[in-house]
This record gives C-alpha cells, structure tokens and sequence, in this order.
C-alpha cells in the first residue's frame, strides 16, 4: 500500500514521571523542535500520564510532572502556535483505539517487548496488566492521529515495530488500508547519551547517583562540576571517530558535544583532536551551560503561571480530537460496532 495518501504527520511523546535528563532533550526534545520547524509535517507532541501510571505514581505528583514536561516542551521550543500539545488523558479516543489494538496485539507479540521485561523485573507475576499491554497504547497514540513519522530514541525501537506490526495486521484482518504503516525517526549524534559515571550504561532519570545525569533544570555550577567529574580516560581526545572505539565515556561526551553544538562528531575531533579532557571538559560544561540553562529558567517562567498551562493543554486537546474522533469513528465502522 503506498503511504502517500496520509498527511505526512509526526507523533511523540514522553512520560511525565520523572525530571528530564540531557538524554531526553538530544534524543528526542530537540528533534521534535526541528521537526515542527521544518514546515513538512503536522506535529503532536503528547505527555503520556497514562503510560506513566502503568507503574504506581503519586497523584499529586503525577499532575505537577505532567505540568512541568509541559513547560519543558515549551521551554525547549515547542510552539503551541506550531505544533499541537497534548496530555494524553484529556484525549480519549487513545485509550479507546488502545482497546482495539488489544485485540490485534497477540500475546506472543507482547511477550517479546524487552522494556516490559526490564520494567518488570524478576516479580512480572505483581507487574500491572497495563505494563504488559503499554505498546498498544503506545501504537493507538500513533495510529489515531494517522501519524506518519515517530521522533524517538533507539531504546523505543522496538515498541514502533510492534505499532507497524498492529496496523499492518489490522489492516489485513479488516481488509482495508487503513491505518499508515509508521516509520521510526533515530538519527542523530546523541540518541543515546550515555550515564557519565558509566559509558556502557544509558543516561537515566532512575539512576540512584544523580552524578550519572545532567538534569534539565541543573544550575550552572551543578553542571559544569557534573561534567568536571564524568568518569574518562587518562588519553588525549582522538582526531578521528575510529580512535573512540572502546573508550566508551570519552566517545559518549563527544556525542553529547556534537548534539548540543550541532555540528558532526568529525567537527569535534577536528577542532578538539589532541586536546586534554581538562580542557574539552570546560569546553563542554561552557556549552551545555549555553544551551540548557536559558530552557530551565523558561521553564520555571512556565511553571509560575499553571492556569496558562493548562489553558494550553485544554486547547490542544481540543485541536487533537479534531483529528482523533473521526478516525477513532471510521475504525469503529471497519471493526462493526452499531452506532458508529
Ligand atoms: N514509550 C515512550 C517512552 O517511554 C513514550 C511514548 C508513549 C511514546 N507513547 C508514545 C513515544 C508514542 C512515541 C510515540 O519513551
């Protein structure tokens, strides 16, 4: 089937149930800003709640993270004026394309999904039925906006394979051609930034040292001294990328140099070749502190007006479901259910 008949559109989203890290904004943040910004695609940008409550939130908790990934998107550039912002329960033609999808998904499919099983951990018998089936949600969220392209880091490569193997099931049991067969979007010098306590590990908000992470609303100082003390190697920086095989940390704070400069990682070596981490670190700490620290102090601008927030999310809302309720209508149709 030829994808041309659907709208070129791109979908992501984040759940609100941690601070942001660096990780977040290079792997998937900045992306969903030129997105937006290079006029090819509609853009929906979603805080998932209801995936974050698949493991135990605290709900006064849960509403201020969703209000601050909302400032965050903002602060980083998403545009409410360009792109269409929404928190995913005030849409609910999700969950309502969630439960077909249930029927679509089969349980071997599910099974498989290795962030289940990390998420799980040796207790998957206490894990919640929603752990088990959050790549369908995750496909509805896609799949009810026709959404063409999905924005994410590689750690989710897996859950669009299953939301390319959904629609392309549906499709073929209903025998129509109906739902766009999605491609994932990973690319980029920093879809993975890596802990900097420990190059093989993924930079992560549950991390218990809070060393291992920059967090988006970290001031200058913590920054800096948090990039000071990344964990390298005694060697001079290599001039060419095929000098950072097995140095892992040394490789990673390249990356993460490329992805805020914006530039290639070959641009790094050739302007940081020979040089010493004492001094590509301040280098580095100078940079990150350039380019995060005016997003954390919009954001908290943001967060001191959440009346404004959530006027925004409400209209958002509104603008999706013009988009979500007719699709959600002609797949009710196509299933068989009266009253569609
Ligand atoms: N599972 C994604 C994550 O943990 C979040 C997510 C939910 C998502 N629905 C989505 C990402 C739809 C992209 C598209 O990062």
């Amino acid at each position: 089937m030829s994808d041309s008949q659907f709208t070129p559109r791109v979908f992501s989203g984040m759940q609100p149930s941690g601070g942001l890290t660096l990780g977040n904004y290079l792997g998937a943040l900045k992306r969903y800003v030129e997105m937006q910004n290079e006029g090819t695609y509609e853009t929906i940008y979603c805080m998932v709640d209801l995936h974050a409550i698949t493991v135990w939130q605290d709900p006064a908790e849960l509403a201020s993270k969703t209000r601050e990934l909302a400032a965050a998107y903002i602060a980083a550039g998403v545009d409410p004026e360009k792109s269409i912002l929404i928190n995913q329960s005030q849409v609910p033609e999700h969950t309502q394309l969630a439960w077909i999808f249930n029927t679509v998904a089969r349980m071997g499919w599910m099974q498989r999904m290795t962030q289940f099983k990390d998420k799980a951990g040796k207790n998957a018998q206490n894990a919640s039925l929603g752990l088990f089936a959050y790549p369908a949600l995750m496909a509805a969220d896609i799949l009810v906006y026709h959404a063409t392209h999905v924005p994410v880091g590689d750690d989710q490569k897996q859950h669009l394979e299953l939301t390319r193997d959904i629609a392309t099931k549906f499709n073929h049991d209903y025998g129509v051609d109906f739902f766009p067969i999605t491609e994932p979007v990973i690319k980029g010098a920093a879809t993975r930034v890596m802990s900097l306590r420990d190059g093989s590990k993924k930079m992560s908000k549950s991390d218990t040292s809070d060393a291992s992470r920059i967090n988006m609303t970290d001031d200058a100082d913590t920054i800096a001294k948090k990039i000071r003390k990344a964990k390298t190697d005694p060697e001079p920086l290599p001039s060419e990328y095929k000098g950072l095989d097995d140095r892992p940390e040394a490789r990673n704070l390249v990356n993460i140099y490329a992805a805020l400069a914006d530039i290639s990682v070959d641009q790094v070596l050739a302007d940081h070749g020979g040089a010493q981490f004492g001094t590509f670190k301040p280098a580095l700490a100078e940079l990150a502190v350039e380019k995060l620290s005016p997003i954390a102090s919009e954001m908290t601008r943001l967060l001191n007006d959440v009346p404004e927030i959530d006027r925004l999310l409400a209209r958002g809302a509104e603008q999706a479901r013009e988009i979500t309720q007719p699709i959600l209508k002609k797949t009710y149709e196509i299933v068989g259910m009266v009253g569609a």
